[in-house]
């Protein structure tokens, strides 16, 4: 009994998951008044470039409608904008827009979370590789803008770590029993209607993002039993601060995520880490890409969530180039159970749920929707009342805007013993270990088919489910998973988006309530929310290891070191077994140990961004909220987006050859050698000049041309894009420094 209470309070945070997620393009409005916030961007004069807080929360105020009381300003930004966040009418809005110094004021929008399903890879060892060099991420502070922690977690516990460096001047709103240590150091509710309580976790996202960025050592950490062993984050000594931006009661405020960027830079983070998204837009209307221009400038490292919106192109969030843009794949561990046929086939799925009291008796099987009604395929509620389930097996269809959780709950009251979940046709071999409500297993969508044709071809169809356990050393592991968002890019088809991808499916960490009566609580969830905390834990590690590193020679590091190849040592595949292309990998899987020592990176500073920007076409008022000062294009070499140092090509190909440099950096020994290897895209022409570099010294710097040639469009057949690589290999030793390339045919 206690077990199934635990299970309903599961499936009652999943429901909130899902709410929350529906929410992605509402606009935030106050009930019972017409006030909204608005998120208005102000000229800075040039004689006010150096202001102090307090005249410029004076200056700002100067904008506010005469009647309105002081209330009305929610925020007044700082470093991420010159301008603020106000509550006001539309028309007090309108009339603001008439002053000359405002540049924009918009109503703001609530963001959601990258979470979909609630459910040692990385070669990361104690001693060796990057975790010695780095000393675990010592020093390093990461800024976690999500839905709050659990600081009492033992995953916060901070045994054995020193205090936070002196440049720390962040602060914690926990008080009493249990406030921040050396491991939580700064914890803030950037809610304004939630400004009175400390940044508790209700939403049960940021507790788990934090744990996977920099969790401590937790030994015997499993869920049901799972996935047991020693839990622990990326940069388990680096230190986490939690910038609460996100309730269940408004969602993710844009107000709240820009505040929250704009004190956490105050404050000293070292790396962001922030797994929420808006979808694709222009760059000057992203909090997020426009709170990143601002920690870029500030030497902070940006790490964001791909979505969740794949498997179909050009579906992604947080495309801007300076920030680290992260799709999920699998890992080789499967929390593994089977369908197992009355003619004795048997198709692997997963469920967390794992009850040892099953029968494996051969039970009566029934698809909920053979009745020919799409709402009883899916067991939506109320749906299954005139399907005769009792006592039997059921198939259900994943979809219809219901979770598998919920399904489960709908079979067991109409007096099913167990679920098989087929996946639709998307999720296709996807699977997630997620905890039902009673003996379930999910499989693929081409498992559904073979199962549902087999009830087709007999009169008396059975099944049963076996349960597996914990099944670690799946050869196909990493593959990208069906709900990773996927290139290319639309705010900027010339930068390939994402950049890499990182461990996203049925991750274990910890949770802010116990999901099976065992205290200390984890739980194990997917989504590129889980993705981006790792690489936020990798780019600590880094900056730990090399504090003289920029962001972008960071991303650099960490993009063309990345594996291609799965653990069965074959292209990574996607979620319908076939080889994932460019825009579903980027450059490809992590690899935290070599990225340690990556040779040379493609280093970008925070002005080169300028002459790209205006060559996409933005107008000088649009990049002056980006950059905080005046810029004027007519005076800039615009540059196409091709031509941004960036450790990826994407070319929109059409009849004309293109012509684009990169410049290394020398990161590695002084005296090295490298030649160029080419993987040429389908149909294309390449030339790259010199196709032999010799560096002399450390931090040397060697700038090189790559020609992109067309060939005769009969050569592409029916593709629409084609792929390739450029690689530096150093003669010495083989070491290869590759980034990715997309062609786009046009
Ligand atoms: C660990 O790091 C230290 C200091 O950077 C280095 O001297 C040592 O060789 C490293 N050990 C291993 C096994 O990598
Ligand atoms: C972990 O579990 C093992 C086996 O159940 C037990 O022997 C050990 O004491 C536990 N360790 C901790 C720290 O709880
Ligand atoms: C299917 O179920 C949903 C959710 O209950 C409901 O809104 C919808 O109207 C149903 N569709 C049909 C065709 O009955
Ligand atoms: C099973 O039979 C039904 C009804 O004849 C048909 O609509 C359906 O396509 C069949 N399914 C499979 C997987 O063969
Ligand atoms: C290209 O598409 C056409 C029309 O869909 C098809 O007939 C043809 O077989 C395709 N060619 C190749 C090489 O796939």
């Amino acid at each position: 009994m206690e077990k199934s209470k635990y299970v309903l309070e599961l499936a009652f945070l999943l429901g909130l998951v899902f709410m929350l997620s529906t929410m992605a393009t509402s606009f935030a409005k106050d009930h019972g008044s017409n006030l909204q916030t608005y998120i208005v961007h102000v000229k800075r004069p040039e004689s006010r470039a150096t202001i102090e807080s307090e005249e410029l929360h004076k200056w700002y105020h100067s904008f506010l409608p005469q009647a309105s009381n002081k209330d009305r300003m929610v925020f007044s930004y700082r470093n991420v904008a010159s301008g603020f966040a106000v509550k006001l009418t539309p028309e007090e809005a309108k009339a603001l827009l008439e002053k000359d110094e405002i540049v924009s004021a918009r109503p703001e929008r609530i963001l959601s979370l990258h979470t979909t399903h609630t459910p040692s890879f990385l070669g990361l060892r104690q001693g060796l590789g990057l975790w010695n060099s780095s000393n675990l991420g010592q020093g390093v502070i990461i800024g976690v803008i999500d839905t709050g922690i659990y600081p009492f977690h033992p995953s916060f516990n901070d045994e054995g770590m020193p205090p936070p460096p002196p440049k720390w001047k962040g602060h914690c709103e926990f008080t009493g029993q249990r406030t921040c240590n050396n491991k939580l150091i700064g914890a803030r509710n950037l809610l304004k209607s939630a400004n009175e309580e400390p940044p508790f976790e209700n939403f049960f996202h940021g507790t788990h993002t934090a744990a996977e960025a920099a969790g401590r050592f937790v030994e015997n950490a499993s869920v049901f039993g799972n996935a047991q062993g020693t839990a622990a984050g990326m940069a388990p000594n680096a230190h986490l601060a939690m910038y609460k931006v996100c309730n269940d009661k408004v969602g993710c405020t844009e107000s709240a995520i820009l505040a929250a960027m704009d004190i956490a830079i105050d404050d000293g983070v070292d790396v962001l880490s922030l797994s929420l998204g808006l979808g694709s837009l222009p760059f000057v209307e992203d909090p997020i890409a426009i709170g990143a221009f601002a920690a870029i400038q500030n030497g902070v490292f940006v790490s964001c969530s791909a979505a969740n919106s794949g498997p179909g192109y050009s579906t992604l969030s947080n495309e801007a180039p300076w920030i680290l843009t992260v799709g999920a794949s699998t890992i080789d561990r499967k929390i593994a159970a089977s369908a197992v046929l009355g003619n004795g086939a048997e198709y692997e799925g997963e469920s967390l749920f794992q009850p040892e009291d099953f029968s494996p008796t051969l039970l009566p099987l029934v698809y909920a929707g053979a009745n020919g009604i799409l709402n009883s395929s899916f067991c939506v509620p109320g749906f299954l009342n005139n399907v005769d389930v009792k006592g039997k097996v059921v198939v259900c269809d994943i979809g219809g805007g219901f979770s598998s959780v919920v399904k489960g709950q709908v079979v067991l009251d109409a007096g099913g013993v167990a679920m098989i979940l087929a996946n639709s046709q998307s999720l296709g071999f996807s699977t997630f270990a997620v905890a039902h409500v009673l003996p379930a297993v999910e499989v693929s969508y081409v498992a559904g088919l073979a199962i549902k044709s087999y009830i087709n071809s007999t009169t008396s169809p059975t099944a049963t489910i076996s349960f597996k356990g914990t099944v670690i050393g799946d050869a196909l592991a990493p593959a990208v998973v069906s709900f990773s968002s996927r290139g290319p890019s639309q705010a900027s088809p010339g930068i390939l988006k994402p950049d890499i991808i990182g461990p996203g499916v049925n991750i274990l960490a910890a949770w802010a309530v116990s999901v099976d009566n065992k205290i200390p609580p984890y739980n194990i969830v997917s989504g590129t929310s889980m993705s981006c905390p790792h690489l936020s834990g990798v780019a600590a590690l880094l900056k730990s290891a090399h504090p003289d590193w920029s962001p972008a020679a960071i991303k650099s590091a960490i993009m063309t070191t990345a594996n291609t190849v799965n653990l069965g040592g074959q292209p990574i595949l996607d979620q319908r077994l076939l080889p994932a292309d460019i825009f579903a990998t980027g450059a490809g899987h992590v690899n935290p140990n070599k990225a340690n020592d990556p040779g040379l990176v493609y280093d970008i500073q925070s002005d080169d961004y300028i002459p790209y920007l205006c060559g996409l076409g933005y107008e000088d008022r649009e990049i002056g909220i980006l950059v905080q000062r005046r810029v004027r294009c007519s005076g800039v070499k615009a540059i196409p987006e091709a031509q941004l140092n960036y450790p990826s090509f994407s070319i929109v190909m059409g009849s004309d050859t293109q012509y684009y440099t990169r410049t290394l950096t020398n990161v590695g020994p002084a005296e090295a050698t490298y030649i160029v290897d080419l993987v040429v895209p389908l149909a294309m022409g390449m030339s790259v000049n010199p196709s032999q570099i010799t560096f002399t010294e450390v931090n040397q710097k060697v700038t090189f041309s790559v020609e992109f040639i067309p060939q005769i469009k009969e050569n592409r057949g029916n593709h629409t894009f084609a792929q390739g690589s450029l690689s530096w290999i150093r003669v010495s030793d083989k070491h290869t420094v590759r980034i990715p390339l997309s062609v786009i045919f046009k």
